[in-house]
């Protein structure tokens, strides 16, 4: 029997036959690229997602969730005292090299409409400088700040793999050696129509996406990334996604406290600003901790407030975490996190045309990294600052966009300059009372902090005018 009768019987078996109604009109190239992308599917894993959607997506558990427990910032002396002591624990495992930067970067950023890697996104106000290049020069500063040089590993999917690679190494990599960045290219999985049916993305490709961010478990292991890791002495990762350029890598404080909690994975919060906020919830789910999706909370725990009118459910994830090495390695032994679908408008390709629907045809499934959580033995939810530490940027227009992005980043360095002396412009001049605000640029390579920064800038020292870009 030839490859292709073998393979159309599996996909027969599977109700999947359909994908070949055009094989006759395939070039041999197309017909063996086809047949490539057919042995990359797991019918037993397809079964099961086809079972899950006739099901429907399981509804969150009612009464079974509770608020999560939420480490604070620190409002008085003995509070600050125990940041300080975190701060100087985490600190001390940089210098000994502990600790490895972990970019999330394989999302397809469809909502941005960016062509190429969304982290080639020219998101600084003044220069231009983009998502990639803030991250590089933060874990360049860092590494300089404690004498070591922090490995950085970077998840890619098929789309953006090449493009990413690519922009580093035209970037010389943005001044960080190229031994200590390790990229690896998470697994893509099937999406199927809303009968549960592939779909053909091209003649000759089948219609896939990358596997959630929940993939870089296991992608860590496969990638020999987690070998690299223990290799350098790495125990911690500190991870991030690509599409916040507030984020602290490495947070010394974050470190600090996670380790001395005794924490597998910790997770950073902020009190949600709305219910409809789209961010993931903290919470403790059957007694374990969990993050809830922002589309998988229902309304009622949604729109639950204390007696003092706060949310019920207020901390707010913001994707920035610690893990333990160990932990992920045992995650990822251990198998697959649970699968979420969502309804997406995927173009496909039949009768010899590429369709766009305009409304949502197909459903993609993804994993979830923070679905991890109630595997920890312990975890921590650290409270931070929202203007210091969150700028999203996933639209191209309106909430978290380009806009309100460069916005907060550019407020965040207005803060610190004001901290550090610098006075607000003269009245009349840009910036001041009814004039529009400064836009303001620092480098992490010029100050990684307010703290670094009024070190540097001289009170009075210079005058703010409608533009400033430092490093
Ligand atoms: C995400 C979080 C949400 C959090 C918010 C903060 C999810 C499901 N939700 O929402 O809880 O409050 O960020 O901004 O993630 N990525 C991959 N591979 C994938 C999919 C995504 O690497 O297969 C990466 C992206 O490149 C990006 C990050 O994960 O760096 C976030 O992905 P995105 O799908 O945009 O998450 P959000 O829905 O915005």
């Amino acid at each position: 029997m030839s490859k292709f009768e073998q393979t159309y019987r599996v996909h027969q078996r599977h109700g999947q036959e359909h994908i070949f109604a055009d094989w006759d009109e395939l070039s041999p190239e197309q017909r063996e690229e086809l047949l490539a992308d057919c042995a990359r599917i797991d019918f037993d894993w397809l079964a099961q997602r086809r079972k899950e959607l006739r099901d429907g997506p399981t509804a969150m558990p009612a009464g079974m969730i509770e608020p999560a427990p939420v480490v604070s910032l620190p409002q008085t002396e003995a509070e600050r005292g125990q940041w300080n002591a975190a701060r100087d624990a985490g600190e001390e495992l940089l210098r000994r090299g502990k600790i490895a930067a972990f970019l999330v970067a394989g999302g397809q950023g469809t909502r941005l409409g960016f062509q190429g890697p969304k982290g080639c996104f020219p998101v600084g106000p003044v220069s231009g400088r983009t998502l990639f290049q803030w991250h590089a020069e933060q874990i360049l500063a860092r590494s300089r700040r404690h004498g070591v040089s922090i490995p950085l590993y970077i998840m890619t999917s098929r789309e953006n793999d090449r493009g990413t690679r690519a922009f580093f190494e035209e970037k010389s990599f943005f001044g960080l050696n190229p031994s200590d960045v390790f990229f690896f290219q998470q697994e893509m999985v099937p999406c199927l129509d809303l009968n549960g049916k592939l779909l053909l993305s091209s003649p000759s490709t089948v219609a896939m996406n990358p596997n959630g961010h929940g993939g870089s478990l296991s992608g860590l292991r496969t990638s020999g990334a987690i070998r690299d890791m223990r290799g350098r002495g790495v125990e911690f990762i500190s991870y991030f996604q690509v599409d916040n350029p507030l984020v602290t890598i490495c947070d010394p404080v974050f470190i600090g406290r996670h380790v001395q909690s005794g924490s597998e994975m910790s997770c950073k919060v902020l009190e949600k600003n709305s219910p409809s906020e789209r961010i993931g919830v903290a919470c403790v789910m059957n007694g374990k901790p969990a993050v809830i999706e922002y589309m998988d909370l229902d309304e009622a725990a949604r729109q639950a407030r204390e007696a003092d009118g706060r949310l019920k459910f207020r901390a707010g994830s913001i994707a920035i975490h610690v893990l333990n090495v160990d932990f992920v390695d045992r995650v990822a032994a251990g198998g697959v996190l649970p699968w979420h679908q969502s309804r997406k408008k995927v173009p496909y390709f039949t009768g010899n045309r590429l369709i766009k629907p305009e409304t949502e045809n197909a459903v993609k499934f993804e994993t979830f990294v923070f679905d991890a959580l109630p595997q920890a033995e312990k975890s921590l939810n650290l409270e931070v600052a929202r203007e210091q530490e969150f700028a999203p940027l996933k639209n191209a227009r309106g909430v978290d966009s380009v806009q309100s992005c460069r916005e907060l980043l550019s407020r965040r360095f207005r803060r610190w300059l004001s901290g550090a002396g610098v006075p607000p412009p003269v009245s009349g001049r840009p910036g001041s009372a009814g004039a529009p605000e400064p836009v303001v640029e620092i480098s992490p390579l010029y100050s990684l902090d307010a703290g670094e920064l009024a070190r540097k800038v001289k009170p009075g020292g210079f005058q703010l005018e409608r533009f400033l870009l430092l490093g």
